[in-house]
């Protein structure tokens, strides 16, 4: 049974949620396997229009668990306040667990993001402030707290000493109040009484879901432009959302997934500061994010808008191994006269690039545009491929050529049946 990836290729934002909540219907098992709540996930389906941070998107399948995987940073009063917030839409929550060995996510991390993000003045990332760097510095420097330490609350507590030490020293050199360790373990006492039930210990889950044939996906979050390795380095967030570490994230070995679907956007946005090729700063960028409605889920923020970057596509196929993507929101480009598509990039000596330079060079390129002919008529109602106009076929076709790799499937609309396989 195939092992199914399913990840941004742009700079975030692409639909990932939705497609997830799609394939999710055939799914037995869904792990998301990297990010944090800096991720905002939006699903319109039957059942309402949800936003999901932290919470897997397969939740509105009854019959799939959704296990926060391993990779994840987890804020245990987010993951309460959004368990809740499906319990009152009437979601069946009970399918979701929380692996033991993820990180906790605590509050003195968004206030250190908040103010190190300040301190950084005109050399801000423009993060979501919700702490996600420096939970996962905390991990990566050894000094990180785990969700399955809530059942075990005397070895949680000389861990939060540990890692207080650190966070104290850096809240007193900014002048911030300190953290108490009491009121922090009452806190932890109280989310260990609300979580102890779907905390996981998950490689038993994953190998009986692998053993007996089970459907899994794995679900990242954000997008591969904005991969700590890969992406728009300093501008990034601070874990892989690459295919590559699905398998660490989530805990299914590495041969087992064959299948990567990488969502890309008919055009690209992007949160936050650093090198976006192609921007559209003028009234096409408006009318994008008019239509396409682009603004952050998790903060509000106004995205920046752009032509579809060929470019940053095949970086990002490359990268993770993509076996094919699928194409949203083609419908925002419905009214549009023309179409451009960004296929090479060019360095201000006058060479011709075709792959996605590190930062100081891609801050300088000059994306390349070749132009197609708009189709100018809705296509919001179409769910096959034959009855898209000749001139969204044309432009689809033409992505599905500088990738490389087929397109799997298109979305025309929000809602979960506005889309088609193709
Ligand atoms: P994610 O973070 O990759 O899951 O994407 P988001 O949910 O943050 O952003 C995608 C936005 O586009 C959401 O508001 C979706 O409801 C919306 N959306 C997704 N697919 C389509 C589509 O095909 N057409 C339109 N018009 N909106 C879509
Ligand atoms: P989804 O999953 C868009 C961006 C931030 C910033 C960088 C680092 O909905 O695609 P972080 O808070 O992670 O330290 O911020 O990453 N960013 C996102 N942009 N969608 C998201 O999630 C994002 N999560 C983080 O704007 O540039
Ligand atoms: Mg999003």
């Amino acid at each position: 049974m195939p092992v199914t990836a399913v990840v941004g290729t742009q700079y975030g934002d692409e639909g990932k949620g939705r497609i997830i909540d799609f394939l999710a219907g055939n799914s037995d098992l869904v792990i998301r396997f990297q990010g944090g709540n800096n991720a905002g996930h939006t699903v319109v389906n039957d059942k309402g229009r949800f936003h999901l941070h932290l919470i897997p998107s397969g939740v509105f399948n009854p019959k799939s668990t959704n296990l926060i995987g391993t990779g994840v940073v987890v804020n245990p009063e987010a993951l309460l306040k959004e368990i809740e917030e499906l319990e009152l839409s009437g979601i069946d929550t009970s399918g979701i667990l929380v692996s033991n060995r993820a990180h906790m996510l605590l509050p003195h991390h968004r206030v250190l993001d908040g103010i190190e993000e300040e301190s950084r003045g005109s050399d801000s990332i423009g993060t979501t402030k919700q702490g996600i760097g420096p939970a996962y510095r905390d991990k990566t420097g050894r000094n990180g707290v785990r969700i399955g330490d809530l059942k075990h609350i005397d070895y949680l507590k000389s861990r939060l000493e540990l890692q207080l030490q650190q966070v104290n020293q850096v809240l007193s050199n900014f002048g911030e109040p300190l953290v108490e360790i009491d009121s922090l373990l009452e806190q932890c006492v109280n989310w260990s009484a609300k979580l102890s039930d779907r905390i996981a210990e998950p490689i038993p889950l994953i190998k009986d879901a692998v053993e007996s044939n089970q459907r899994i996906l794995l679900e990242g979050q954000l997008g591969s432009m904005k991969d700590l390795d890969w992406g728009t380095y300093p501008y990034v967030t601070s874990s892989n959302p690459t295919a590559a570490f699905a398998s660490v994230g989530s805990g299914v070995p590495y041969q087992h997934i064959n299948d990567v679907v990488g969502v890309t956007k008919a055009y690209q946005t992007s949160v936050g500061e650093g090198p976006f090729p192609g921007e559209l700063l003028d009234q096409i960028g408006d009318k994008l994010r008019d239509i396409g409605k682009e603004y952050g889920v998790t903060t509000g923020r106004p995205r920046r808008t752009g032509w579809y970057d060929s470019v940053a596509v095949q970086h990002s196929i490359w990268l993770n191994g993509m076996t094919s993507i699928a194409i949203t929101k083609l419908d925002v480009l419905d009214t549009f006269e023309e179409i451009k598509i960004c296929n090479s990039y060019q360095l201000p000596d006058g060479d011709i690039i075709n792959y996605v330079p590190d930062t100081p060079v891609l801050e300088k390129v000059t994306p390349l545009f070749e132009t197609w002919r708009g189709w100018k008529q809705p296509t919001t109602h179409v769910r096959r491929w034959e009855d898209l106009p000749q001139e969204a076929r044309n432009y689809l076709e033409r992505l599905q050529e500088l990738a490389g790799i087929p397109i799997g499937y298109v979305s025309v609309g929000a809602e979960r049946e506005a889309m088609f396989a193709v």
